[in-house]
């Protein structure tokens, strides 16, 4: 018996019924992923006891040692890791560490530049509901009828809106991005541009995809999706704005640091420096690009015609008519395969009830699953959206995908 399950086995149940329902369905939640053991060790450990605020040789508490150490070392492997100035491995998620962004380097009411919400931006790049549009001037721009970002609206819409900051890195785009690109567009209108790369700095990471260092000023990554660590994000940056960004961390808008996290980073960033997780990154996207082939195959319309990246977005205004993301998300679950309603492109129906699905592929990649179980995986998810009465037979097969590969 674990001492949770002896002490409180409420919880200890609950615990057990989500690892079960981990192991038995099938996860396409393209932010979401499976962190080592050894990071999931460091993440409940000791290191939770400890209050540190301020930055390692500079707390405001006595007994930090140790924890200066872990937190320079997390420092040090993160610098190493994206080849970058400066690192703050504070930020306890991605949401708070863009607040702090925008606290370092724009002013209440300052103009930006980001993704449209609608098009696979984030809230955090200037929703109306979210602080980024409450307190600054968002401006957006989109993609093109095919699904492409069209870097000469960027650069138009940036000229004209002459903005402060420009944001590149998206929560459902599933192409290459250029950040170059929107660095040189940048420079041009004196606006300083901060790649968000949540989604694909695993993918970064292992050298499979084009890397906003040197050119962009701030980077921002959560730690828990492609990469594969524990919940919590990183700013990286010039030298230039280190300071301004560890002041918005700490005391601007956090507390105490989650040190155990911070730990767990540390363990997770040595991970993404390995051959193995080199070969991780490759297969993600292997089976990415035969998930949305299978799917096509079958007759699914996929947003772009491909993926360069983790995820895909399926659209299924031509098969179901629009509006049908969350009923399929749904039904798609009832036959065990896990994913989330998406809008989509120039979609007419609103972002509560989207056209289209968003699926991912690095958690089944941890999984183990390789190019032959996706494209089974891909005929499973086409039978269910075209004939929804196929949902339980599915659901057998799917227990037989999961018993067979997942440990
Ligand atoms: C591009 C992007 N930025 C920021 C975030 C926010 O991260 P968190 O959910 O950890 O606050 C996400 C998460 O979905 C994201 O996709």
């Amino acid at each position: 018996m674990t001492a949770l399950q002896e002490q409180d086995e409420t919880v200890y149940d609950l615990i057990e019924k989500e690892a079960k329902r981990q192991k038995t369905t099938l996860n396409l939640i393209a932010s979401e992923n499976i962190s080592s053991r050894a990071v999931r060790e460091a993440t409940s450990s000791v290191l939770s006891h400890k209050y540190s605020e301020g930055y390692p040789g500079k707390r405001y508490y006595q007994g930090n040692e140790f924890i200066d150490q872990v937190e320079q070392l997390a420092i040090d492997r993160a610098k190493q890791l994206f080849g970058a100035e400066h690192a703050n491995v504070q930020p306890i998620s991605g949401s708070p560490a863009n607040f702090s962004i925008f606290l370092a380097l724009l002013e209440p009411g300052d103009a930006f530049l980001g993704m449209d919400l609608a098009c696979g931006g984030h809230l955090t790049h200037g929703s109306p509901v979210n602080f980024s549009g409450k307190l600054y001037k968002p401006h957006h721009y989109g993609v093109d009828k095919n699904g492409f970002i069209d870097m000469d609206e960027v650069k138009q819409l940036a000229h004209q809106v002459k903005p402060k900051l420009i944001i590149s890195g998206h929560s459902a785009y599933a192409r290459e991005i250029d950040f170059e690109a929107f660095s040189t567009i940048a420079q041009e209108v004196g606006a300083l541009h901060l790649a968000d790369i949540s989604h694909i700095s695993g993918l970064v990471a292992a050298g499979l995809h084009k890397s906003p260092f040197p050119h962009t000023d701030v980077v921002m990554t959560t730690t828990h999706k492609t990469l594969r660590g524990p919940r919590g994000a990183i700013i990286l940056c010039k030298q230039e704005h280190a300071q301004a960004i560890d002041k918005a961390i700490f005391p601007g808008s956090q507390g105490g640091p989650h040190n155990n996290l911070i730990a767990a980073k540390a363990v997770a960033f040595q991970e993404a420096m390995s051959p193995a997780f080199k070969k991780y990154a490759h297969q993600v996207l292997q089976n990415a690009k035969v998930l949305a082939q299978t799917l096509m195959d079958h007759g699914i319309p996929v947003v772009t015609g491909g993926t360069d990246n983790h995820l895909l977005l399926v659209d299924l205004q031509g098969l179901l008519g629009p509006g049908k993301g969350a009923q399929t998300a749904k039904l798609l679950e009832t036959a065990g395969i896990i994913c989330n309603a998406n809008s989509v492109p120039y979609d007419p129906a609103p972002p509560y009830k989207p056209s289209g699905l968003r699926l991912g592929t690095p958690m089944l990649t941890s999984q183990g699953f390789t190019e032959q179980d996706i494209q089974t995986v891909g005929v499973l998810i086409a039978s269910v959206i075209k004939d929804p009465k196929v949902a339980p037979q599915v659901r057998k097969s799917v227990l037989d995908l999961c018993a067979r590969i997942i440990q």
